[in-house]
């Protein structure tokens, strides 16, 4: 029997899934005939969204939505979840860089990473569990009905599956990122928690750590010694290149399949060229 990957009837929400490898996964699942909603926060990606929409037949869904601001993002699961439909597959994706040694990294730089990159993602999932629970999606609510019994298991059949980076696996060589390595690794240990935690209700939660991959977060190194980066990262990448956008995208629609990948949860898939086996 072929393996097929059918999308048709499923909804799926993509933060940052207007430009990089947000748009590659916006991409391979209207490929795939899903339904998707995207969020952004600097550039409205209304111009890609008409000719996926147009090449592939879908309806894609567009909200402003800058991931630190928790108000805005349970605004948006609860509109998207009436405009749109219920969502089956959340892929936290936006994220930031910053090439900083950390002794000239100021507080609020670090806040602007760990913001983005981890806290972002987690209240995003727990926006969306809450909502998918029949709760309020601010945990400040006081109209909040409760969650399930203790000990009461439900199969709600959602999945989650967030880009974290192989930053949080090896310290990336020479540029100098604390703030982003550790906002990958965080991010990397969060969904492996809340996969333990999530499993009682029928939601698995992965992540994948792709290597180099050529968007716009990797293409301007700083001037001056960051011109010899980009040839190291390549030559420290055993295929000779950095990825294609779409060989990230491909691989989260793969990962999200309700048939193919419903006892994978809290796994964290390396997709490098082989970057980390060195
Ligand atoms: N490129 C790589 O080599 C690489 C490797 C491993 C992991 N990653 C990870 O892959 C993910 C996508 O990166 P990329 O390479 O595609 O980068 P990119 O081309 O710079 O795109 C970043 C995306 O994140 C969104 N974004 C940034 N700040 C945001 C915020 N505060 N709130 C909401 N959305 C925000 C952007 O939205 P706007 O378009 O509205 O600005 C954009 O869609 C990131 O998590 C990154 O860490 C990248």
């Amino acid at each position: 029997m072929p393996v097929t990957l059918d999308y048709n009837g499923k909804i799926v929400f993509i933060t940052g899934g207007g430009r990089g490898i947000g748009l590659a996964i916006t991409t391979a699942f209207a490929r795939a005939g899903a339904t998707i909603i995207i969020t952004y926060t600097s550039k409205d990606p209304q111009e890609v969204v008409k000719k996926l929409t147009e090449e592939y037949k879908v309806s894609i869904h567009v909200y402003h939505c800058p991931g630190e601001d928790t108000t805005r993002v349970n605004e948006v699961i609860d509109l998207a979840s009436k405009e749109v439909g219920e969502v089956d597959i959340v892929v936290p994706n936006a994220g930031v860089s910053l090439w900083r040694d950390c002794i000239d990294m100021s507080d609020s730089e670090l806040d602007w990473i760990m913001k983005t990159n981890l806290y972002a993602p987690i209240t995003l999932c727990r926006g969306f569990v809450r909502h998918w629970l029949g709760m309020s999606t601010s945990v400040q609510s006081s109209e909040d009905p409760g969650k399930p019994p203790a000990g009461e298991r439900v199969n709600l059949n959602k999945r989650i599956l967030c880009v974290s980076s192989i930053s949080g696996i090896v310290n990336m060589n020479p540029q100098r990122q604390v703030a982003y390595n550790v906002s990958k690794a965080g991010l990397t240990m969060a969904c492996k928690s809340l996969a333990g935690e999530w499993a009682k209700y029928g939601i698995t939660i992965n992540s994948i750590s792709p290597g180099y991959v050529a968007t716009d977060m990797i293409k301007d190194p700083p001037p001056g010694e960051g011109r010899e980066w980009a040839d190291k990262w390549r030559k420290d990448t055993p295929v000779d290149r950095f990825a294609d956008a779409s060989e990230i995208g491909q691989m989260v629609v793969l990962m999200c399949s309700t048939e193919s990948s419903s006892f994978m949860t809290g796994h964290d898939l390396v997709i490098d060229g082989g970057f980390t086996t060195y």
